[in-house]
């Protein structure tokens, strides 16, 4: 007899994890072979799909505002990047934070003779099934938006309070109405508040505001025991900080207090090019620093692709049209810098004066600059308008094997001469963004991991798989050349860090983290003792059972 009866259940069936259930709350301990008898005894007479709470189940004791789904929920093992697929035993479409909280609870009370895990899910957008749970308990977290119903506080200092389930996107529709905006965001809106709460939420207005886990005031979570904790920078603050960037690690976030600002109507969007990676990036390092800089900085490289020329700069006009039109990259690697301004329509000459300056610093190729005006919504959803044409073409929902990398500044042009000279300099699929941050003003006590140097660069390569495609853009073709990219990363020893870090090991995991592992597992050991939180990222493994 194999050791604990769960160890063998089948994958995505239902009748062994309600089974599983009962073993485990009727189990005493130290009665291993009683119990495994009694699952033996009793899994003959359930049959395969009953109704959840028709059976004399644990979960039948909960009194839950949503439910659990034991069936079709194929969907939750699946993810953006569209290469991990781990089927869960259950779906909790939670209603209320205590649905959360209750089926936490009963899991923790099984201690660690169970196997059941539990995995929020926001949007699903993670890269390698770190919002899945392998016959676990996965949450929808989305199910939980309306709790609490958004509520904007305009005043000198106003913020919104929202759901640990909402959409960015909604968050913006919803304070735009009062005229106010969150400071921070990703590039793609599409993403929940719980989900870049945990690993940072980093973009172009990074540089001056922090990522959005530098503009959260409060928080409410469930930890891995099921305890439901307000916290901030003043109360538990511990928990705080161990829960942004943590990686869903130490608890499930339901609520977020986000610092917001008036919001802009209008967006001067600037794009200019340099065939000249020095050039490039000094003039990235000089605007992140500037007094009176733009809201904006990004930036991304094009490796010989004459194509992409032509598609980058679509929607955007350029200054000197004839110039602009005869530039030839002669299939040189070039650097576009990119850049925002907001303003409002009656201040536009002004936000002109204030670009014209700033640009007079800089050394991009004269004949290359392009510009754009869009609103501040348009400017904000804009990768949400390339997802629809990517749909269409039947190439959003395909394999994404993403890699993004905080490099230090003093080793970018060594990196970049090996990643872009080198490794891929005929491989080129995707976009790679490429933009430095000045971390002195973030805080430093959350469990986000950053390199060493004050200054890093954030450097994003952003495949995508071409169905049934041979080339360079093939699966296996992206990974070899991905591994290429972190193997030189760590054996280079440049003091580079994995953003929306992926590892196997622990003893990788242990490296990441470097001299904030030992926090790390000591904030693990308070909040998620048994390991029960989020299992895709595979940096604990949740107690085996003994024999
Ligand atoms: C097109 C695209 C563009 C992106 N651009 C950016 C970018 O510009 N900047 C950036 O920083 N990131 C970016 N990302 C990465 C993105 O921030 C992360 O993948 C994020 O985790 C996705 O959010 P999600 O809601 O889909 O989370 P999920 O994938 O559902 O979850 C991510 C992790 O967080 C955990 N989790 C989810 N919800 C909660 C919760 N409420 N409480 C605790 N843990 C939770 C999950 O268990 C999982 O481990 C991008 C991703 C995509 C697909
Ligand atoms: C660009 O790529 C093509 C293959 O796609 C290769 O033949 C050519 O040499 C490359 N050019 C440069 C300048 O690297
Ligand atoms: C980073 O920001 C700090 C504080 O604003 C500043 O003192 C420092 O010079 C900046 N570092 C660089 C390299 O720009
Ligand atoms: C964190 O930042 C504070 C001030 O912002 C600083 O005093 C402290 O030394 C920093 N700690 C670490 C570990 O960098």
């Amino acid at each position: 007899m194999e050791s604990l009866p769960c160890s063998f259940y089948k994958q995505n069936n239902v009748a062994y994890l309600k089974l599983c259930l009962i073993i485990f709350m009727g189990c005493l301990p130290g009665t291993t072979h009683l119990c495994s008898n009694r699952v033996l005894a009793t899994s003959t007479t359930i049959p395969d799909r009953l109704e959840p709470f028709h059976i004399a189940s644990p979960f039948q004791t909960l009194r839950l505002d949503g439910y659990l789904s034991f069936d079709n929920n194929h969907h939750t093992a699946n993810d953006f990047g569209n290469i991990y697929h781990f089927q869960p035993s259950a779906v909790l479409y939670p209603q209320s934070v205590s649905d959360i909280s209750s089926v936490i609870k009963l899991i923790y009370e099984m201690g660690s003779g169970s196997e059941l895990t539990v995995a929020a899910r926001g949007h699903g957008h993670s890269l390698q099934g770190q919002a899945q749970a392998h016959r676990g308990v996965v949450m929808n977290m989305e199910s939980l938006k309306g709790y609490p119903e958004m509520q904007v506080h305009v005043g000198e200092q106003p913020y919104v309070d929202v759901s640990g389930g909402e959409l960015w996107i909604n968050i913006l529709h919803e304070t735009l109405k009062h005229g106010l905006a969150p400071k921070s965001w990703t590039d793609y809106l599409h993403l929940t508040v719980g989900g870049t709460l945990s690993n940072a939420g980093i973009s172009g207005q990074a540089f001056r505001h922090g990522p959005q886990i530098n503009n959260v005031h409060e928080l409410e979570v469930v930890t891995g025991k099921g305890d439901i904790i307000s916290c901030s920078r003043k109360q538990n603050a511990d928990l705080f900080n161990a829960v942004l960037g943590g990686l869903g690690q130490f608890a499930i976030i339901t609520k977020a207090r986000i610092s917001l600002q008036p919001a802009p109507k209008m967006v001067k969007w600037i794009r200019v090019l340099y065939s000249d990676f020095s050039l490039f990036s000094k003039d990235q390092e000089l605007l992140i620093s500037a007094a009176n800089s733009f809201d904006y900085i990004e930036g991304f490289v094009i490796i010989n692709r004459t194509g992409l020329l032509n598609n980058w700069r679509s929607s955007f006009n350029p200054k000197d049209p004839k110039p602009a039109s005869q530039f030839n990259s002669n299939g040189k690697t070039l650097y576009c810098l990119e850049m925002a301004k907001y303003f409002n329509p009656e201040e536009s000459h002004i936000a002109d004066q204030i670009t014209d300056i700033l640009l007079s610093g800089l050394e991009y190729i004269p004949s290359t600059l392009f510009s754009s005006e869009v609103s501040f919504v348009n400017f904000l959803d804009r990768v949400h308008l390339s997802e629809m044409k990517l749909r269409e073409k039947g190439l959003w929902e395909v394999p994404h094997p993403w890699i993004n990398l905080m490099i230090p500044k003093s080793k970018i042009h060594e990196f970049s001469e090996e990643v872009f000279g080198n490794i891929l300099k005929n491989n080129i699929n995707g976009p790679i963004l490429m933009y430095p941050v000045n971390k002195t003003k973030w805080n430093n006590m959350t469990s986000l991991v950053t390199p060493d140097e004050d200054v890093f660069y954030l450097v994003a390569f952003l495949s995508s798989v071409v169905p049934s495609s041979t080339g360079s853009d093939h699966l296996d073709n992206i990974l070899t050349l991905n591994k290429r990219i972190l193997k030189y990363s760590t054996t280079a020893n440049l003091g580079i860090k994995q953003y929306l870090p992926h590892y196997r090991t622990q003893e990788e995991w242990r490296a990441h983290f470097g001299s904030q592992w030992k926090v790390f597992i000591q904030r693990k050991a308070s909040y998620d003792p048994l390991a029960i939180l989020a299992p895709g990222q595979r940096i604990f493994k949740k107690a085996v059972p003994m024999v």
